[in-house]
């Protein structure tokens, strides 16, 4: 699909396959196009062009109540948890909820306090988000981007900003989750040592390009100077670090 903000490109043609009950990675730098093609995933945006398919629907062609209900399958766990300040943490778990089922309180209750259990938290309903760690607001996020029973959960850079245990411990959640509620887990990450550690399937964006994919131990080792770069982080190579310089670097691109 593809996706342009006033000329830049931000999804330039990627097709993506997300493997079912797998935890797909898609890693890239910063302003490499992973949150825009998440977008496009989940229904959040349009591609330009392009088609998403799920099952056997295809996303751009459904009408405004359908794709309510695709979203309701789709959990995500966005870049800044984006909690309601203003809820305590059982308010926030519980708001898909409210908002789309008329299940009594009592069973909700049950269901946000089994989530928070699965996020490895409990007693924590009555606190309010300011008083949380990052790494528990990113937990909250979760038992929230779960509460609705998802077939596909989405995590947007979940370790970002969090200290390496912390983020150890999202990466262990990401990897449990996935294989006890049997969902398929697309994560989007600029980590490349957590992603190596969680990853069935890694893509490679740059510059809204999709430039590799593989498995863990094909990207590893890879002959392609671009993806050695990427993953050792190294300045010196074929990629370059500024978008600005992307015009004199077309020719390394996959077309
Ligand atoms: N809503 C938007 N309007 C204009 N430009 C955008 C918008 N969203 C993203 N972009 C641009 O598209 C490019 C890719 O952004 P993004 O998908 O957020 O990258 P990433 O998540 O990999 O950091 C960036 O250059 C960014 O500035
Ligand atoms: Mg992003």
């Amino acid at each position: 699909m593809r996706k342009t903000y006033n000329g830049l490109v931000a999804s330039d043609d990627v097709t993506c396959r997300f493997r079912k009950g797998k935890v797909t990675v898609i890693l890239g730098g910063s302003g490499s196009g992973k949150s825009t093609l998440m977008r496009q995933v989940v229904g959040l945006e349009k591609p330009d062009s392009g088609t998403v398919h799920f099952g056997d629907r295809e996303l751009t062609s459904l009408s405004r109540a359908e794709l309510y209900e695709y979203r309701k399958k789709m959990g995500m766990l966005f870049q800044a948890s984006a909690l309601f300040n203003s809820l305590d943490v059982f308010e926030n778990i519980a708001f898909p909820l409210r908002e789309h089922t008329k299940l009594a309180d009592q069973v909700i209750r049950t269901m946000v306090k089994m989530k928070l259990e699965l996020v490895g938290l409990r007693g924590v309903e009555g606190l309010m988000p300011s008083q949380l760690s990052g790494g528990m607001l990113k937990r909250i996020g979760l038992a929230r981007a779960i509460i609705m029973d998802p077939e596909v959960v989405f995590y947007d850079e979940p370790t970002s900003g969090l200290d390496p245990i912390s983020a150890g411990v999202i990466d262990k959640l990401i990897v449990d989750l996935n294989e006890i509620l049997g969902v398929t887990s697309v994560v989007v990450s600029h980590d490349i040592e957590s992603s190596f550690k969680i990853a069935d399937w890694i893509m490679i964006l740059f510059f809204g390009k999709k430039i590799a994919e593989g498995t863990p131990e094909e990207i590893q080792s890879s002959e392609d100077p671009r993806v050695q770069q990427f993953i050792k982080g190294s300045p010196e190579g074929p990629i370059p670090f500024t978008r600005t310089d992307k015009d004199f670097y077309e020719d390394i691109l996959i077309p």
